[in-house]
């Protein structure tokens, strides 16, 4: 906290308020005293609008910069796997070896779903969106772990932590196979999280399934680049209905929800639909004209970000692993990813684009990678959801484990003033 002060004259009143300064980012203005003045403040889209302290995760959008307890991402996504970034974002420290061990050993024994649960599935139809039938089942697990429900106890929330972490990506598998009328296949604890996660998609139980090493490496990596941002819509959402007292279930089910539209986590399946729609290079351009026209609401989905007004620095791991990928794959002609990179070319040399500061983000090139990889594009953001669940509980871990209230904002009424009710005839 600083000594400084910042003065608001309103209303004839003069009024003092706090200014903090955080470790890194720019100082905050406490406005809670404005209440009691008589005042609200108003932010819609809550862009200057700190809602929370956070000690997790640091972005500096302007300079490009993304920092996970410190440790800024490239170097995570260069030197650790997804679950040492899992460890590091609820605990706050990297673990030593024997806390590694102990932790994947943990999160071994957690892997399989009750199996009462796999019978859910069947209630869905073989049709629906994964994302719709990942929220109903993720919800669903707090009817099963009463046991880990009691929110003020540390070592209930640790539990709750690894059946997350373990279970989500049986659970994203479950329902891909369930989408392609396979059955589902058992986790396998020998194998690591990201191989084990391509097993379960991928293995059928009449043949040997090997994990190509380059492939599980970059899925690893989107888990990583995907794990945690700050306080964004799915994560502001987590800490909303957790102030609430919610369970952690239901909670990270409610983070689920708000991932889903295309402006968040669904920008990556509205990459791929829209360079299949645009179908041949030689369309590239109109896009971005359409892009461009103020009366068109089409947008360019993967480019641009509300933090990083920079190349994402999520984006720049992305781009290299989608190299990997398409190499190791024989992919590098392939139709669709000719369109993607014909368009990240033609936006980043347009002024349109350059002016605006709109760059490819995360979702552009993993939306690239994932469809290499043969994962349909409605499972895209079933993947991202997979990924951030460790973000979303070590927020709503924060929150709970500290002084936290009910989480409740107020409004700009502008409807009817009072009125009475017409006489009836
Ligand atoms: N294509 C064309 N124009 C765009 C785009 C785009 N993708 N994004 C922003 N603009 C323009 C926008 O029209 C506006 O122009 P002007 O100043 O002339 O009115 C200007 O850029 C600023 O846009 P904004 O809507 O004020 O920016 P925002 O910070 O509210 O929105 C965004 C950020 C990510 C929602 C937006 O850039 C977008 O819709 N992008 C496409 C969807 C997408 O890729 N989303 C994934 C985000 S990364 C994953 C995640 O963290 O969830």
């Amino acid at each position: 906290m600083s000594n400084e002060k910042a003065t608001l004259s309103v209303g004839g009143k003069t009024i003092e308020l706090p200014v903090y300064s955080g470790t890194e980012g720019p100082d905050v203005i406490d406005v809670r005293s404005l209440v009691q003045e008589g005042f609200f403040t108003y932010d819609p889209g809550y862009v200057s609008t700190a809602s929370c302290e956070s000690k997790i995760t640091y972005i500096d959008g302007a300079n490009g910069v993304l920092l996970h307890r410190g440790y800024p991402i490239e170097q995570l996504a260069q030197h650790a796997d997804y679950l040492e970034v899992c460890y590091l974002l609820v605990h706050g420290e990297l673990p030593t070896e024997e806390e590694n061990e102990r932790f994947r050993n943990t999160v071994n024994n957690h892997t399989m779903i009750h199996d009462q649960m796999s019978h859910f599935f069947n209630g869905f139809r073989r049709d629906a969106h994964p994302m719709a039938i990942m929220v109903g089942v993720v919800g669903a697990l707090s009817a099963f772990y009463h046991d880990t429900m009691d929110l003020t106890c540390e070592q209930e929330r640790e539990i709750a932590a690894f059946r997350l972490i373990a279970k989500m990506p049986t659970i994203a598998a479950m329902c891909y196979k369930y989408s392609m009328g396979q059955p589902f296949m058992y986790p396998r604890n020998d194998l690591s999280y990201a191989e084990n996660f391509l097993h379960m998609m991928f293995a059928v139980p009449c043949e040997e399934y090997k994990v190509n090493p380059v492939l599980a490496k970059a899925m690893d990596r989107i888990f990583i680049l995907h794990a945690d941002h700050e306080q964004n819509a799915s994560t502001s959402t987590v800490r909303l209905s957790g102030s609430t007292g919610a369970n952690p279930f239901a909670v990270i089910a409610s983070g689920i929800a708000a991932l889903w539209g295309p402006a968040h986590g669904g920008a990556n399946e509205a990459v791929l639909n829209m360079l299949n729609e645009i179908g041949d290079e030689s369309r590239v351009e109109e896009c971005v004209a359409r892009a461009k026209d103020k009366n068109d609401p089409f947008r360019l989905m993967g480019f641009g970000h509300r933090v990083y007004k920079n190349f994402d620095p999520r984006a720049k791991v992305m781009r290299e692993t989608a190299h990997e990928v398409l190499t190791e794959l024989g992919l590098q002609d392939d139709p669709l990813l000719r369109i993607a990179q014909r368009l990240e070319q033609i936006a980043l040399e347009d002024d349109y684009f350059i002016e605006r500061k709109l760059y490819p983000n995360v979702d552009f090139y993993s939306g690239i990678i994932l469809k290499a990889i043969g994962i349909p594009t409605s499972m895209f953001t079933v993947i991202f959801a997979m990924s951030r669940t460790i973000g979303w509980f070590a927020h709503w871990n924060e929150m709970v484990s500290g002084n936290y209230r009910i989480g409740r904002p107020r409004q700009l009424y502008t409807g009817y003033s009072p009125r009475d009710y017409p006489k009836k005839k």
